[in-house]
Parts: structure tokens; C-alpha cells; sequence
């Protein structure tokens, strides 16, 4: 089998030879590094539609059929098996920890978990009411002024502090800056917790009454972050990796990863959900509002359904749809009747020829809200949730691009389409 891709220019009569490129899974990739130099075109895909933007080996997404894999295990697996902290090595460092390598790796996740107390001032320069993800994109921007000891990016230690660092302060920042929404002060980590019952400690006890950490909501935390933790060159994930191609730090990185992340398109999503819930109101409203996403002259999507990956099921909801019944039926308050709207949205949605010929199904988004909304998370929080899982899908990324020997600055072409060269006009002669 010939392993190039001939382009030939019917303009010119020139042809070139482009290598494609193979990766252990996934359709075959034409390399096109040469196209521009040998045939002055460059390629114009808005959208990244069919193009790689680099090599990876942490996450493979088959959209088609359906599958997620983690440094080749499928999500279902760890889902199942595993839990976030041991996807976090996983996705980080390769391979499944031993014991040895899992207990220290937790160990120095939970030395990490405090912020510098200077930290707490910059909290209040925000307004009480300032949307937590706005003080979470500023806070962690922050980080690099205040651990400017770790932001070396070619030393590979300073990488692994930063990396660690992230992963163990960005529980406290979300925690905090919910706090801060709330005006209810801010509770320090408790290290015995597990990752995810830390963050509920922080999110929901007060200084002044013991709190006990909800077994459940602890369990249905974990899977979503475990869910979320990565899911290859995403928005906001290609955004850190841009950001990073520059040699920016590895905080100013996940700073502009978190930003990308807030569009109701890609993280916002599960925010979306339960505010469309919440406007869509009463059961009775159902089909109104299928209409209403099935109109084209109609700007109104029904949030929580379709992706660009995916267009057969996301596992990731197939996995999720289970705990949020679970948690639901156990948690949820039952007379809360946006509960029973989500339900049956879901039933009518997957019934319905539009969404059937399009293959829009439930993603992952549409349940981590309502669990979250049955959590008692408030709705403002859900994205940051998500960003607090993403980072460890953040930090493998950048430290794949940093330490690859060839590593580049991303900087895309455009096909330009303004006005072509004119002659600088005085203003006493515009018109
Ligand atoms: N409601 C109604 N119609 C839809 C929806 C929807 N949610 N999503 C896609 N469509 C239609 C779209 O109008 C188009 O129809 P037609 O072929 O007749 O023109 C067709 O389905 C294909 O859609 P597309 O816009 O070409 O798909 P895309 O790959 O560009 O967009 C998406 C993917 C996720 C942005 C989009 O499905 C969407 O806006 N969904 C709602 C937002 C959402 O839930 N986002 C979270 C994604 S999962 C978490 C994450 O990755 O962060």
C-alpha cells in the first residue's frame, strides 16, 4: 500500500507527494507540513472538521462507534474500576499506578491541596455576585505570580510541581470562590478526605457545625470527574496547548483552557442545561420546545444533546445516565419537578425523528447537571466542577507538547478575505 497522498495542482500541472501518516488507532493522517512550501496552498478547515492538530498518546475517541479510551483503557473499565485520582496518574504519567506510585502520587496531591493565605486577598477584590468561573480563570491565571518557583517549563521537575500543584489547588480555588459568591467564609482542605470529598467538605461545611461527606455524592463526584478528567484535542484543551506552544506557564495555560471551557458549546453545556430546564418549566412545555430546536430560523438548541465527536452514543452518558437515576432516586429532592421534566425531555428527545436522523443524542453534559442540581451544587458552579476535573486532562497535554523534542509554536494559516491593498486616504477627504 502506498503510504502518500499525490495532489496534484490542475493549474500548474505540479504534483507533490504527502506522507500520510499512521497511529495505532484511527483514520490515517495526510501530512501536509510540505504543501505551502512546494505548492503555495495552504489547507482551510474553520472548525478543525479533519484535521489533527497534533501526534497524542493519552485519549483516543472512536465518535462513530462510541469509544472512549484512556492510555488504552475504555472509559467503561475505569469507570467502573478505578477512581479519579488513579485516572489522574493514568492520564498523566501513562501507565496504572502500583500501589507504591499511587500512594505517594495521592500523597503529594493532598500536600498540595492549601493556597498561599496572600491568595485570599485577591478573592475579595471580586464582587460578591462576580460568576465563580470569572474568579476561577483570574485566580488561576494568578498561581504563576504567587509559585514562580515551578514555572521553569524546560525543567522536567518544575513541570511535574506545577502539574501537581493544579491538580491539588483547583478543589480549594473552586471551593473558594463559591465561598466568596456566597459570602460564607472560606474552609481549609481537610487532607483525610479523598479528592472529591475534600471538595464537598470545602463547597458545604461551615466553621461552626460538623459536616459529613455524603457517601453518594462523593462516589457520583468521582465518576463525573473520572468522566471528565480528559477527552483529547477539545476547545479548551487545544486552547492550553496553543497557549503553551508560545512557552507561556503552565498556569497562564490552564488559565486560557478554563476561559475556552465556559461556552455553552463545550463546558457551559451542563450550566445551559438547567437554565433551559428551568425556562422550558413544566412537562406540558415539552414539544413546544422540540419545535422550537428543530427550527431552523429559531437560534434555541436543545443544551445537553449532540457532538461534534460523537454521532453514534457518548459513553460517557451511558455510564453517567446510571448514577443520575441513582442519585436521583436516593438524593434528589422528588418533589423537585425539574427532576421529572429532565426525565421526560430525555424520553421525547431520543423519540423524536429530527434528533433520530441527526444522531443527537444525550451527551455527557445533560446528566452531570441535573446530578449536580441534585448534589445541591448551584447552577453557576457546574462549569467550574467541570474545569476542576478537565485540569488533569489539561496538564497531561501541555507536558506531552513540552516535552516533545520538536515542539513548535501553533500558529494557524487564514485564508484572508478584507479588501485587497488601497492607498491611505487624509481625513479632510473621506467621505
Ligand atoms: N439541538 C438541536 N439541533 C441540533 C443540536 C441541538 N443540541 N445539535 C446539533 N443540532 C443539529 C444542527 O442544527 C445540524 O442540523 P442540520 O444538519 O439540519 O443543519 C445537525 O444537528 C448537526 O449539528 P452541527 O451544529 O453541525 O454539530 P456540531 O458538531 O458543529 O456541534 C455541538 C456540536 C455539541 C456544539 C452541538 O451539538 C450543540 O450545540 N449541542 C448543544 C450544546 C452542548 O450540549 N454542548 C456540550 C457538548 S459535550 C461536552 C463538551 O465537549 O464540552
Amino acid at each position: 500500500m502506498k503510504d502518500t497522498l499525490t495532489i496534484v495542482d490542475n493549474a500548474t500541472g505540479k504534483s507533490i507527494e504527502l506522507p500520510i501518516r499512521h497511529g495505532t488507532l484511527g483514520p490515517p493522517a495526510v501530512d501536509i507540513g510540505r504543501l505551502y512550501h512546494d505548492l503555495g496552498y495552504v489547507t482551510y478547515d474553520p472548525g478543525f472538521i479533519a484535521t489533527a492538530s497534533c501526534r497524542s498518546a493519552i485519549t483516543y475517541i472512536d465518535g462513530d462507534i462510541g469509544v472512549l479510551l484512556y492510555r488504552g483503557y475504555p472509559i467503561e473499565q475505569l469507570a467502573e474500576k478505578s477512581n479519579f485520582l488513579e485516572v489522574a496518574h493514568l492520564l498523566l504519567y501513562g501507565d496504572l499506578a502500583t500501589q507504591t506510585q499511587l500512594d505517594e502520587f495521592t500523597g503529594v496531591i493532598r500536600r498540595h491541596t492549601m493556597l498561599k493565605e496572600s491568595l485570599k486577598s485577591f478573592y475579595s477584590g471580586f464582587y460578591h455576585d462576580a460568576h465563580p468561573m470569572a474568579i476561577m480563570v483570574g485566580v488561576v491565571g494568578s498561581l504563576s505570580a504567587f509559585y514562580h518557583d515551578s514555572t521553569d517549563i524546560h525543567n522536567p521537575q518544575h513541570r511535574d510541581i506545577a502539574a501537581h500543584r493544579l491538580i491539588a489547588k483547583m478543589p480549594t480555588i473552586a471551593a473558594a470562590s463559591y465561598k466568596h459568591s456566597i459570602g460564607e467564609p472560606f474552609i481549609y482542605p481537610n487532607n483525610n478526605l479523598s479528592y472529591c470529598g475534600n471538595l464537598l467538605h470545602m463547597m458545604f461545611s461551615v466553621p461552626c457545625e460538623e459536616y459529613h461527606v455524603d457517601p453518594l455524592a462523593e462516589k457520583a463526584l468521582d465518576l463525573i470527574f473520572t468522566l471528565h478528567a480528559d477527552h483529547e484535542q477539545n476547545a479548551s484543551t487545544s486552547t492550553v496547548r496553543l497557549a503553551g506552544s508560545s512557552s507561556a506557564n503552565p498556569f497562564a495555560c490552564v488559565s486560557s483552557g478554563i476561559t475556552a471551557l465556559w461556552g455553552p458549546a463545550h463546558g457551559g453545556a451542563n450550566e445551559a442545561v438547567l437554565r433551559m430546564l428551568e425556562e422550558i418549566g413544566d412537562v406540558k412545555n415539552i414539544s413546544k420546545y422540540l419545535a422550537r430546536a428543530k427550527d431552523k430560523k429559531d437560534t434555541f438548541r436543545l443544551m445537553g444533546f449532540g457532538h461534534r465527536v460523537y454521532k453514534n452514543h457518548d459513553p460517557r452518558a451511558r455510564i453517567i445516565r446510571q448514577m443520575c437515576h441513582e442519585v436521583l432516586q436516593k438524593l434528589g429532592n422528588t418533589n423537585d419537578p425539574l427532576f421529572e421534566l429532565a426525565l421526560r425531555l430525555e424520553e421525547a428527545a431520543l423519540k423524536d425523528d429530527y434528533f433520530i436522523a441527526r444522531k443527537l443524542y444525550p451527551n455527557v453534559d445533560f446528566y452531570s447537571g441535573i446530578i449536580y442540581k441534585a448534589l445541591g451544587i448551584p447552577t453557576n458552579m457546574f462549569t467550574v466542577m467541570f474545569a476542576v476535573a478537565r485540569t488533569v486532562g489539561w496538564v497531561a497535554q501541555w507536558m506531552e507538547m513540552i516535552a516533545e523534542p520538536d515542539q513548535r509554536i501553533g500558529r494557524p494559516r487564514q485564508v484572508y478575505d478584507g479588501i485587497a491593498t488601497r492607498d491611505y486616504v487624509s481625513i479632510e477627504k473621506r467621505t
